[in-house]
C-alpha cells in the first residue's frame, strides 16, 4: 500500500524519470497512489532504479523509453501513448537538456533544432495527446519544466537552452487560459541550480561555487525539493494555481 492515496485512481506520466527531478517526481507520485508512466531515454537502469523504488514504496506503474529530441522519436512515443489502455490524468513535461554547451556563433542549426524539439516541442506534442483525454473527463493536471535560465538568458553556451525554457513558460500561461475552462490545471515550475547530473554533466565545480555564493539559502537545490512542488501544484491544496511559473532557486533570482 502506498504511503497515502492523494493521486489514488489516477495516472501520471512523467517523462525524463530516469534520473533527478523525473525519478523523484515518478517516487513521489507513486508513494502518493498514482500508476505511474516512467519515461526514459538513454538510461534504462536509471528508471528501472526509480521503477523499483517507486513500487518499494507501494506505488505501481510501467517503463516507456522515447527519444524525444526528433520528430519521428515524439512521433513514436505519441503512438505509445495512444496505444496505453488507460487515460492519463497527470503529464509531468521533465524530460529535457541543454544537450552541449556552444556559444551562440557557433550554433547550427541542427543543435538548435535540437534543443528546442526536446525542450518545448516535445512538451506541446505530449500535451496534444492527452489533452482531449482530459478534455472529455474534465480534469487534468499539467505541469511543464522551465528554468531560471528562462528568465536570465542561460550560463555561457545555453542561449538556445534557454530560448527553449523561455517558450515553455510562455506556452504554459497559454495552455492555462485555454483549458482551464475544462477543468485542467496548467503550470510550471523553474528551478534554478539542482544539484543532480544535469550539472555534473554540464557546469564545472567553480561554476556550481559561484551558484551557491549568490544564492541566499547558500546551497544547490536537490531534485526532491522540485518533485515536492510538481506533485503540490497537481494536488488539490493547489486548486486555484492556474499558469503560474513556480521559481524554485533558493532566492538566486526574486521575479
Ligand atoms: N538540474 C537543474 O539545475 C535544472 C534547472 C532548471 C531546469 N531543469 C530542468 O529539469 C528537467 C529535469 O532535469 P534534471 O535536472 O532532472 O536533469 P537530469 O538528471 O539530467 O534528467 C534529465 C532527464 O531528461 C531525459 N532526457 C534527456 N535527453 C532526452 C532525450 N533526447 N529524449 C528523452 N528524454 C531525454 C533524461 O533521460 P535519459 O537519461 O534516460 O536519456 C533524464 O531522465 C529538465 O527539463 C531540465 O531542463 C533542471
Amino acid at each position: 500500500m502506498p504511503a497515502s492515496t492523494e493521486f489514488q485512481g489516477m495516472t501520471a506520466l512523467v517523462t525524463g524519470a530516469s534520473s533527478g527531478i523525473g525519478a523523484e517526481t515518478a517516487v513521489a507520485f507513486g508513494s502518493r497512489g498514482a500508476y505511474v508512466l516512467v519515461h526514459y531515454n538513454a538510461s534504462r537502469a536509471g528508471a528501472e532504479d526509480a521503477f523499483s523504488r517507486l513500487r518499494e514504496a507501494g506505488g505501481d506503474g510501467e517503463l516507456l523509453a522515447a527519444d524525444l529530441s526528433n520528430e519521428a522519436g515524439i512521433d513514436g512515443f505519441v503512438r505509445q501513448l495512444g496505444a496505453l489502455a488507460r487515460p492519463i490524468d497527470i503529464l509531468i513535461n521533465n524530460a529535457g537538456s541543454l544537450i552541449e554547451r556552444r556559444k551562440f556563433l557557433e550554433l547550427t542549426p541542427e543543435l538548435w533544432n535540437r534543443v528546442i524539439t526536446l525542450n518545448w516541442t516535445s512538451a506541446m506534442r505530449i500535451a496534444q495527446a492527452v489533452l482531449p483525454g482530459m478534455i472529455e473527463r474534465k480534469r487534468g493536471f499539467i505541469v511543464n519544466l522551465s528554468s531560471i535560465a528562462a528568465r536570465n538568458g542561460g550560463g555561457i553556451g545555453a542561449v538556445a537552452y534557454a530560448s527553449s525554457k523561455a517558450a515553455v513558460s510562455c506556452m504554459t500561461k497559454g495552455m492555462a487560459k485555454e483549458f482551464a475552462p475544462y477543468g485542467i490545471r496548467v503550470n510550471a515550475i523553474s528551478p534554478g541550480t539542482i544539484d543532480n547530473n544535469f550539472h555534473r554533466k554540464f557546469s564545472t565545480k567553480q561554476m556550481l561555487d559561484a551558484v551557491v555564493a549568490a544564492t541566499p539559502l547558500g546551497r544547490l537545490g536537490e531534485s526532491v525539493e522540485c518533485a515536492e512542488v510538481i506533485t503540490f501544484l497537481c494536488s488539490e491544496r493547489a486548486s486555484f494555481i492556474q499558469g503560474q511559473i513556480i521559481e524554485v532557486n533558493g532566492g538566486m533570482l526574486m521575479v
